[in-house]
């Protein structure tokens, strides 16, 4: 059905047209951290030259732990929400006296970490360690509230929890981690914000919110 068809033909299309991206050439779980923590505000063609100055300067989870918090933020200089570099320290320093300095694999573990919400845990867990965990943001929203053509309120809570629990029914067996950097691939190449490039789309034959005309309209969101 619907559901099936989009895992299947999502994952072939990225599995062919998904970009070379530093943090892709890793499954070292500490840069994917860093890489999805920048990702956060920023967009990608920002983050990539931060991504690879920060992770030279700091390769592992000890050495970023143990630096100045002074030399941190001077690496995080230009990329704004500060305190994206403050709870990153905070949260490396947990994962040294808690964890060895292993990101932990489990998800009350990892969403224990400053500055880790559900959106970094369910990408983390699943990208670097496989998880079959959703990743859900505001991207991942706009996908799925077009394919399956829902006017849920992206700005509600109770919102997420749906779509939390509808995309991780759509994870095919063993592979979490690159379906859910499909689902963020298609929503920044294809499903965009505004006009989405439907006729490249590898789901657009059951996209609901297509067949409706309503791919524009969609996601409905209230509040900023
Ligand atoms: N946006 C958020 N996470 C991403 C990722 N892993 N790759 C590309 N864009 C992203």
């Amino acid at each position: 059905e619907a559901k099936r068809y989009f895992s299947r033909e999502l994952l072939a299309w990225y599995d062919e047209h998904k970009r070379d991206l530093p943090w892709r050439r890793s499954r070292n779980p500490y840069h994917i951290w860093i890489s999805e923590i920048m990702l956060q505000q920023t967009r990608v063609d920002t983050v990539i030259p931060y991504f690879l100055r920060f992770t030279e300067r700091f390769p592992t989870v000890e050495s970023l732990a143990e630096a100045p918090e002074e030399d941190v933020l001077k690496h995080w200089e230009g990329l704004g929400y500060y305190s994206r570099a403050r709870n990153i320290q905070a949260a490396a320093k947990q994962v040294v006296e808690r964890h060895d300095g292993i990101v932990p694999d489990t998800p009350d573990e990892i969403s224990a970490l400053k500055g880790i919400g559900p959106y970094t845990a369910g990408a983390v867990l699943s990208i670097a360690y496989n998880v079959p965990v959703p990743a859900v943001d505001g991207n991942v929203m706009r996908v799925l509230s077009r394919y399956f053509c829902l006017s849920d309120d992206i700005a509600k809570n109770s919102t997420r929890v749906k779509m939390e629990k509808l995309a991780g029914e759509l994870i095919p067996t063993g592979r979490a981690s690159d379906f859910n950097q499909a689902l963020m691939e298609l929503g920044a190449l294809v499903c965009t914000p505004k006009s989405p490039h439907c006729l490249t789309c590898p789901v657009m034959k059951h996209c609901e919110g297509r067949m409706s005309g309503m791919e524009e309209q969609l996601p409905i969101k209230t509040k900023a």
